[in-house]
């Protein structure tokens, strides 16, 4: 099975930055052992240049759950089409608290990535699971990535402890079935050994940010 290792770069570079970022992983990312896959989710301005490096690896960090049309502000599956977007993480814990995004839009931004052929990266707490699941229908529920985030532990340098992980992982199997469930929350090089036979792989924020450290981090899951 593959091991997915996704780089969430969140609102952070400029694009002199993303340039460096990119000349110093994607070669890395292109020979790192094929039972691993490194994807990449820049801002929304940087996904055509994520693009152009790393093809078939570059994630959105969002979409709008419209078609393309009268949406001040949205970017549709059409447009992440166009510049080589595969995925698209919905639901990530700080879209649902600083945009107040429901349960209802993203399950709407999943049908619109899988009308599209996109790859939603599905981000849940343990208090997210029974609101979204009540807006999922069962064809929602396959052909995704399904992310385990406890919300209090983004952000730091420990993981949740290994026991809640493997509680809430077992859930999440059972839940959505024969699909990838990772898991993210201040994962980085010195702690993802530690996870890595208990998930099908994780989703970083602050250990990627550093291109050094985002490399340490890819060579401890090749180890
Ligand atoms: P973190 O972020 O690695 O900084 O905890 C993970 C995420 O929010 O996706």
């Amino acid at each position: 099975m593959t091991f997915f290792v996704i780089a969430n770069l969140k609102s952070h570079k400029t694009f002199s930055e993303m340039e460096l970022w990119l000349k110093a992983v994607s070669p890395l990312a292109k020979k790192a052992n094929p039972q691993i896959k490194v994807i990449v989710s820049p801002s929304y301005p940087y996904l055509q240049l994520a693009a152009s490096r790393m093809p078939s690896a570059i994630c959105s960090q969002d979409v709008s759950p419209f078609p393309p049309g009268s949406y001040t502000g949205a970017v549709n599956v059409v447009q992440l089409l166009d510049l080589g977007v595969k995925y698209s993480i919905v639901g990530h814990s700080e879209r649902r608290q600083y945009f107040h995004e429901t349960p209802m839009e993203v399950s709407n931004k999943i049908r619109e990535l899988h009308d599209s052929d996109l790859i939603p990266i599905l981000c849940l707490s343990k208090e997210d699971i029974a609101p979204q699941l009540a807006t999922l229908e069962e064809e929602d529920k396959k052909n995704l990535l399904v992310v385990y985030e406890p919300p209090a532990d983004i952000g730091g340098t420990e993981i949740a402890p290994i026991k809640d992980i493997s509680k809430v992982v077992a859930i999440f199997k059972t839940e959505f079935p024969n699909v990838p469930i990772l898991y993210g929350g201040s994962v980085n090089a010195r702690n993802i050994q530690s996870i890595i036979g208990l998930v099908d792989g994780v989703l970083v924020g602050t250990a990627c940010l550093d291109p050094v450290d985002f490399i340490s981090l890819i060579q401890e899951v090749v180890k």
